[in-house]
């Protein structure tokens, strides 16, 4: 590395979604929904490193996977561009060498392709000194994807609209066993089943965010749910097996994260949930962050 040559590196926080609500379709295409939005502690790393040109490798993952995952381009490039153009050439260069360590599995409704992305955008905004600031990171976050204005936050939220409506809750750690069952699930496919399928839209989520607030997880368990959950089982038969086999060995309740094929369950405490891991093959504890200032 020169001496000219600055890095700057950022963990780039999967998530879960505790219950997700879809309200309908929009005339855009796109889906209101109401989501409680979790980062956990399954993490990739971001890497940008100045440089005169715009690349991004992706390690420790099939880069081609990494790329369907945001339909043919890397949301990681996508978020540079999109910093660059809202800078319009002011300051220096718009070149970054980008490393993405990938940890978090793709497709599977963990967000790991707008986690990255919303990392790109904090690193980027260091590296070329755009100063813009969380408000400023979340309007450029809006034109990447539905989840990278959540992701860029990157506290508990309750998301509204199409994701772009960002409320921070305040809730405690939570703890969880993740499966990701078959192959992954493509997030326009899920919400294009719940049309096909004229799927229900679950509940006012105002008793799951109070559960989720007071922090009790057997409290919260019954609150939890996923809209896309039955269309995607209905095509995708291996995803409600690992929910069921979740909830068989011991999870308080389990379900779809996101689009899928991601399956949660909800535990106890950090004991029980290696314990319920320890019973399905394949299956990680992983702990959701509580808000700042509570544990
Ligand atoms: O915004 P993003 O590119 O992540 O969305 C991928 C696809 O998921 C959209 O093209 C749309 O088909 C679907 N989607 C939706 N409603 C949302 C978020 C995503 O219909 N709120």
């Amino acid at each position: 590395m020169s001496a000219a040559t600055r890095e700057v590196r950022r963990e780039a926080r999967g998530k879960i979604n505790a219950f997700l609500r879809v309200i309908g379709l929009r005339p855009d295409g796109y889906h209101d929904l109401q989501s409680l939005v979790l980062p956990i502690d399954l993490a990739d790393v971001v890497t940008a490193r100045t440089s005169d040109r715009l690349d991004v490798v992706v390690d420790g993952a099939r880069p081609e996977v990494a790329a369907i995952e945001a339909g043919g381009m890397n949301l990681a490039i996508v978020a540079a561009l999109a910093l660059a153009e809202d800078r319009g050439g002011r300051g220096g260069g718009n070149g970054a060498s980008i490393r993405i360590d990938k940890r978090i599995p793709v497709a599977a409704g963990l967000g790991g392709g707008s986690a990255d992305a919303a990392a790109t955008l904090r690193a980027l905004d260091e590296l070329w000194g755009c100063g813009l600031g969380d408000e400023g990171l979340v309007s450029v976050a809006e034109r990447i994807g539905s989840d990278v204005p959540a992701m860029v936050l990157g506290v508990p939220v309750l998301i509204g609209g199409r994701g772009e409506l960002l409320d921070p809750v305040s809730v405690s750690t939570f703890h969880w066993v993740l499966v990701v069952a078959g192959d992954g699930v493509r997030s326009p496919d899920a919400y294009r089943w719940w049309d096909e399928d004229g799927a229900a839209t679950g509940p006012d989520p105002s008793a799951a965010l109070s559960a989720a607030r007071a922090g009790e997880p057997e409290d919260l368990a019954p609150h939890l749910f996923n809209d896309l959950e039955a269309p995607v089982v209905a095509r995708r038969p291996e995803i409600g097996a690992a929910r069921d086999h979740l909830r068989a060995a011991g999870a308080l309740t389990a379900l779809m994260t996101g689009s899928g094929s991601g399956v949660i369950g909800l535990c106890r405490d950090a004991e029980h949930a290696r314990e319920v891991a320890r019973r399905v093959p394949g299956a990680v504890p992983v702990t959701s962050s509580a808000s700042r200032g509570r544990r």
